[in-house]
């Protein structure tokens, strides 16, 4: 409530979910309403009638939707006043997010965060008429489980009635949709919350929603198509957007060696290019022995860079470099008539400089960045180095939704910090067809029957065809050093599921708070969510987590170690 005194006359800005209306008091119309309207604070809460009209000529505000109308109150009755703000509604000053989380209530009450939670209301509407109408079932399925397979870390639940035993809440559905398909509903769908104890970014949270679905007696393509026609569904519906498809297909393989991951921001170029048979007989040690070694050389382009960047700004990038895990940055500025200048240019050739310049298409006041070490590191460094650009130097043009697909990514990787092969989705993906002969002697050349779908960078969703047939199952398992037994303590339920005649099967899951995230323009999930956590876990608005009695403990049979105890003591 917004409040402005004219003499003989009080106007206020009186707010409810949907907008503003301003409310005229008038001391002539009632005095006793009068006295009460100047007596008013910011946000307190009053039911009023009147009478609506037209605003004085002079005095409309076209920047509100009822900024033609006003009304005239006859009478006022205050419900309930509100304390001193601890900071004003809808002002973006210096608030820290500490507090604005602690008063969440309020800060729900600023536009922008109340539009944000009526879109993400209408986006889940949608997605549930559209998947209804095409024959999907809504099923829940157990928060109190045992540990999926999507590898970051559980919460865990202690039991009471089972001491020493824990659930696991699940990190996603996926087991039990698995089971679903096994009990025969062909199509399933849950928008659900997903749990996942994993260091925190602006685009995680420890709680966040899938859409989950799975169907039976599909391929990859069916796949495919239902979510872009669900996608084109909901954002003509919502925003009036007509959107291209087929959405773009990228090979996993392409997407790595442009762009230096696995989802890749395409609205702007700055791509990788690699230069390693050009430098084979480098005069650069660093170069050439890292060659030698097997590694490789690739350069980003900066399209007319030198207006962009001083001396100092690469100087800074040197150090930034670093940060995205590179040994150094070598860099040359493009000069007239296609010279090499600054940086590394003096142990360029000119055989080299030709070549690289005619591959990167390099002009006159262009940038080049170079960098030398294994592809690993370098589609990392790379491929970071390119975003940072791109995102300081503003080249990301603006309202674009480019939506892909990310294909054919390899089944497994290796896991220098667990020694062994593991799997790059979760062990239930099936083995691209073609290359199910090589699981025995080439595991990690073979790729997956799995897609990802990437919006402007962000990996919003992604899912697989999964593995039906039990031998090739236990296949998988012996590749990923996961003992019979094992399997069975971990999967045994699923395992036990899919030999009663499980039909062929895949599925999706998308998150809900990073799709609305960049539908909305913001720069955290945060914002899209009622009551979020901050980056370390924690909800200011409810004290959570929090230590609990003693007495509580002992029912669940849990003691505390030293540790424990001391930092609760500490708070
Ligand atoms: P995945 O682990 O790829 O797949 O998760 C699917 C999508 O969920 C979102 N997401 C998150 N959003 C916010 N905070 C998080 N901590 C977080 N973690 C993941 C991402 C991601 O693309 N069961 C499989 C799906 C399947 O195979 O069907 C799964 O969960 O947008």
């Amino acid at each position: 409530m917004h409040y402005r005194d004219h003499g003989g006359l009080v106007f206020i800005d009186l707010r409810d979910y949907s907008g503003i209306l301003q409310i005229v008091f008038d001391e002539n119309i009632d005095k006793e309403s009068f006295k009460i309207a100047k007596k008013l604070k910011n946000e307190y809460v009053v039911s009023i009638t009147g009478t609506v009209r037209k605003r004085p000529e002079g005095t409309v505000n076209i920047n509100l939707k009822t900024g033609g109308i006003e009304l005239l109150a006859k009478s006022i009755q205050v419900l309930n006043a509100c304390e001193v703000l601890p900071f004003q509604i809808d002002e973006e000053t210096e608030v820290n997010e500490f507090t604005r989380l602690k008063y969440r209530y309020l800060d729900l009450r600023s536009k922008r965060l109340k539009d944000n939670l009526i879109f993400r209301s209408k986006f889940t509407h949608l997605i549930r008429e559209f998947l209804n109408n095409k024959g999907f079932f809504d099923i829940e399925t157990p928060f109190l489980t045992k540990s999926t397979p999507e590898g970051s870390r559980d919460f865990l639940v202690p039991s009471r009635l089972n001491h020493g035993h824990f659930f696991a809440l699940p990190q996603s559905p996926q087991l039990f949709k698995q089971i679903l398909m096994v009990s025969g509903f062909e199509r399933y769908y849950q928008i659900v919350r997903c749990f996942r104890d994993e260091d925190l970014r602006a685009d995680r949270q420890p709680e966040f929603t899938q859409l989950d679905m799975e169907m039976s007696f599909v391929e990859t393509k069916d796949i495919i198509s239902v979510t872009e026609e669900l996608f084109a569904f909901i954002l003509n519906k919502l925003l009036g957007i007509k959107l291209e498809r087929p959405f773009k297909v990228l090979d996993y393989d392409e997407a790595m060696d442009k762009y230096g991951g696995d989802k890749p921001d395409t609205r702007f170029g700055l791509t990788l290019i690699n230069l390693t048979d050009i430098f084979i007989k480098s005069s650069l040690n660093v170069f050439k022995d890292n060659i030698a070694r097997g590694g490789v050389i690739k350069a980003v382009c900066f399209q007319n860079g030198s207006i962009f960047l001083s001396r100092k700004d690469i100087d800074e990038l040197l150090t930034l470099i670093k940060d995205f895990g590179g040994k150094g940055l070598a860099w040359t500025k493009v000069g007239e008539n296609n010279s090499l200048e600054g940086g590394i240019s003096k142990f360029i050739s000119d055989e080299e400089k030709n070549t690289l310049i005619a591959r990167l298409a390099a002009k006159n006041g262009d940038i080049i960045f170079y960098q030398a070490d294994s592809k690993k590191v370098v589609g990392n460094v790379l491929g970071r180095l390119r975003l940072h650009l791109a995102k300081k130097y503003d080249l990301i043009p603006k309202g674009i939704l480019d939506l892909l697909w990310v294909v054919n990514f390899p089944l497994f990787e290796f896991s220098e910090e667990e020694k062994r092969i593991v799997s790059v989705h979760h062990p239930f993906t099936h083995p691209a067809k073609n290359d199910i002969d090589k699981l025995e002697k080439d595991p990690l050349s073979v790729k997956s029957d799995s897609y990802d779908l990437v919006f402007n960078g962000e990996e919003i969703g992604g899912g697989s065809i999964r593995i039906h047939d039990p031998k090739l199952q236990s296949k998988i398992f012996e590749i990923l050093s996961i003992s019979p037994d094992d399997a069975k303590l971990k999967f045994g339920f699923l395992l036990d599921a899919l030999s009663f005649g499980a039909p062929p099967h895949g599925g999706i899951a998308f998150g809900i708070d990073r799709i609305l995230m960049l539908l909305r323009n913001e720069s955290s999930i945060r914002d899209v969510i009622a009551f979020p956590k901050t980056q370390k876990a924690y909800c200011p608005l409810s004290d959570a987590p929090s230590a609990v009695k003693d007495i509580q403990l002992k029912e669940l049979g849990i003691k505390l170690l030293e540790t424990a105890i001391k930092n609760i003591k500490s708070e």
